[in-house]
């Protein structure tokens, strides 16, 4: 059984690119052969809760099994999205670039996964490098939308794209370091620019859908 967990990070229904882009992709590779399924986690158009102070004592707490019933129910959110990550093979997030970055809702959905003791481990003891990341064997792929253009590997605006970068190093961080990003640019601009973009990256993702 290959399992993706899809993450729809746009507050956009119908109108939204991203979200679009990422429909048709789980459409397709559904279709390929063997037991395929898609778990869904909505976190563009549905709350993440933030991470609070009781969050971070609980999370943080040095014997997990001593958490109280109050410790609990604060990382209750958490532990549900975690389960959702290790209850799949392959990532699947749709994130446009919003302010440079990725939208309130993956940023929070992101804070609740990276969880000590769950998706990865700090031993400041340990000799070299102190963090142990503890998901393994997944890939995951980013699709991601942006109004202006240039933000790519080499673009005049790379050095502000925080979006995808950031997606890339939280993902190693925890141990998914097989990442394939596929853009759309020039959204706010329309035009050919976009809809040459928007075809190239339903081609990539059309060929990507049969080997992901
Ligand atoms: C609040 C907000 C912030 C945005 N910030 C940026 C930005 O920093 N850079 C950029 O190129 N486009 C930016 N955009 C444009 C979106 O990235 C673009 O329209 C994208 O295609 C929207 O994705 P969607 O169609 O999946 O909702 C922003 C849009 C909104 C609504």
């Amino acid at each position: 059984m290959s399992t993706i967990l899809s993450i729809q990070g746009s507050p956009r229904g119908e109108r939204s690119h991203s979200r679009r882009l990422q429909e048709s992709f789980l459409a397709a590779w559904q279709a390929g052969a063997g037991d395929r399924q898609v778990l869904r986690r909505e976190v563009g158009r549905v709350s993440v809760p933030a991470v609070t102070e009781g969050w971070i004592a609980a999370a943080f707490h040095p014997e997990p099994e001593a958490r109280s019933e109050v410790m609990k129910a604060d990382l209750a959110t958490s532990d549900l999205l975690v389960n959702e990550l290790f209850a799949a093979d392959r990532l699947v997030i749709s994130a446009p670039m919003y302010n440079f970055g990725v939208p309130s809702g993956v940023k929070a959905w992101v804070d609740q996964i990276v969880r000590i003791g769950r998706t990865f481990d700090f031993d400041p003891n340990k000799q070299g490098n102190p963090y142990t990341p503890l998901v393994r064997g997944r890939k995951a792929l980013i699709i991601t939308t942006r109004g202006d253009h240039g933000y790519g590997p080499g673009g005049a605006n790379a050095h502000m794209n925080h979006a995808d970068a950031y997606l890339r190093t939280v993902l190693g961080y925890i141990g998914i370091t097989d990442v394939t990003v596929v853009a759309v640019e020039n959204d706010e601009f329309g035009g050919d620019a976009f809809e040459r973009s928007y075809q190239r990256a339903e081609r990539t993702l059309a060929d990507l859908a049969e080997s992901f």
